[in-house]
């Protein structure tokens, strides 16, 4: 069955190494995910001021969430915990109270950072939110990929195979778990 994954990518910058590896893991997507990255940003501040009123980026995200079959978040590790960049872009997308883009789509979260620790507290403090905003997300396996700065080639293509076996493999569970979570049509 065909499924389209909204991948939310936490890093902004340009030479993204979280955004590399989006589009790495498009590429080792079992056949039937289809993985488009969802843009957050040019989303503002959240504001609640605005919330009856909201501009057309933030109703435009919205809409492409909900348009989504399952949820992929790849980000990197700021200060422990999430970039300010992704926790704003969940907030609108769980406005107004009781319309929140994200309730019940299958979810899975990979953190990804030059250190070793891999981004566990951002994964973790991610899972957190995921829980309150009802996303079933992926429990195993676990992705916190360390070593980000010698992952990858001058085209953004894995180097190092026992990764790229690994992200296979995750892509290939989280592509079960889509279906094991799948609201009926
Ligand atoms: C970082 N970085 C970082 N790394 C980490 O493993 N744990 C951390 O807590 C932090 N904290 C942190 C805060 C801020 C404000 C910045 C800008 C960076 C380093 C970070 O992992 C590194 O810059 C990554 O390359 C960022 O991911 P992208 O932009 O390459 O996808």
């Amino acid at each position: 069955q065909n499924r389209n994954v909204a991948v939310i990518v936490g890093s902004l910058r340009k030479e993204s190494l979280n955004r590399k590896l989006a589009l790495a893991l498009a590429g080792l997507a079992p056949a039937g995910l289809q993985l488009k990255i969802v843009e957050i940003g040019a989303l503002p501040l959240y504001n609640q001021d605005d919330e009856a009123n909201p501009p057309a980026v933030v109703t435009e995200f919205k809409q492409q969430i909900k348009a989504a079959d399952a949820l992929l978040f790849v980000t990197p590790e700021y200060n422990r915990s999430v970039p300010g960049a992704l926790k704003n872009a969940i907030d609108h997308g769980s406005r107004p109270y009781g319309q929140s883009a994200w309730a019940g789509k299958p979810g899975a979260v990979v953190t990804l950072s030059p250190g070793g620790i891999g981004g566990f507290g951002a994964n973790h403090h991610l899972r957190q939110m995921l829980t309150f905003l009802d996303v079933p997300v992926l429990q195993q396996p676990e992705a916190y990929i360390g070593g980000a700065g010698e992952l990858f080639d001058e085209q953004g293509g894995l180097k190092k195979p026992d990764t790229q076996a690994f992200l296979e493999k995750f892509m290939g569970a989280f592509a079960q778990w889509i279906e094991r979570n799948a609201k009926a049509a």
